[in-house]
């Protein structure tokens, strides 16, 4: 059998772990995340990180943190890993799918423009097999029809377009850490972006949508336990 990929797992890695072991830190509290969540989103050039439990939560909780609902439309290349596609569902909105063109495999930047309509609500390029997309006519686009930018960069981590990080580009870049990715934390992921109202929305969403100020069982919408 040839494996698709072999972590890489040497003596930090079992440092840490038995360090959350030794004090109990092993659920999502502990201080490793946090300090994750702010060392990978500065490397990605945000200025917010908010780690979930997958990839494909990361990209649910992102298209949930811009309140994407029944009767948008999200367009997403028709070659991708399914779970771009399943997100969109998640949401109750409509995957629009592009085809790919043949040199990279990505989403063809000229097919965008007209399967927008005005239902859709945002622009989900994928970093397929970590070659950045082309962000530049993505970005013009959704800047001129008024629509989110939301990367799947699960396979793109550190790949750069242009000087700056896959990822960190358009409104909002989810990233996997699954056990085959080029970073892992065996099963995990993470939403990167410099709008904070947006991470605090996905801070709350990602934890049931307990209040923020004091730890009581109130909820006054649907969170997710995407911790
Ligand atoms: C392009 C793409 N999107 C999303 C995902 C989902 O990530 P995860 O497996 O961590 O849920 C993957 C992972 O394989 C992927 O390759």
């Amino acid at each position: 059998m040839i494996p698709v990929c072999i972590p890489s797992l040497g003596e930090k890695e079992l440092e840490y772990v038995t360090d959350c072991i030794k004090t109990n830190w092993i659920s999502s509290k502990g201080k490793y995340v946090e300090e994750f969540e702010e060392k990978f989103a500065k490397y990605c050039g945000c200025e917010y990180g908010v780690t979930t439990t997958s990839g494909t939560t990361a990209l649910h909780l992102a298209l949930a943190s811009i309140g994407v609902g029944k009767g948008d439309e999200i367009i997403i290349p028709a070659s991708t890993m399914i779970a771009t596609a399943f997100a969109v569902i998640y949401c109750g909105a409509t995957p629009v799918l592009v085809d790919a063109e043949p040199e990279t495999w990505n989403m063809n930047v000229n097919k965008i423009e007209d399967k927008i309509t005005d239902k859709t609500k945002a622009i989900m390029p994928v970093h397929i097999y970590g070659h950045p997309c082309d962000m530049d006519p993505i970005m013009k686009l959704a800047k001129e029809h008024d629509l989110y930018v939301v990367e799947d960069a699960a396979e793109a981590h550190g790949a750069e377009y242009k000087g700056k990080k896959a990822g960190g580009i358009g409104d909002i870049g989810c990233f996997s850490f699954y056990a085959n990715k080029i970073i892992t934390t065996g099963e995990g992921g993470m939403i990167v972006t410099n709008d904070e109202e947006i991470a605090e929305r996905a801070k709350s969403l990602r934890n049931l949508c307990f209040p923020k100020e004091k730890r009581v069982y109130l909820h006054s919408e649907v969170g997710y336990n995407y911790q």
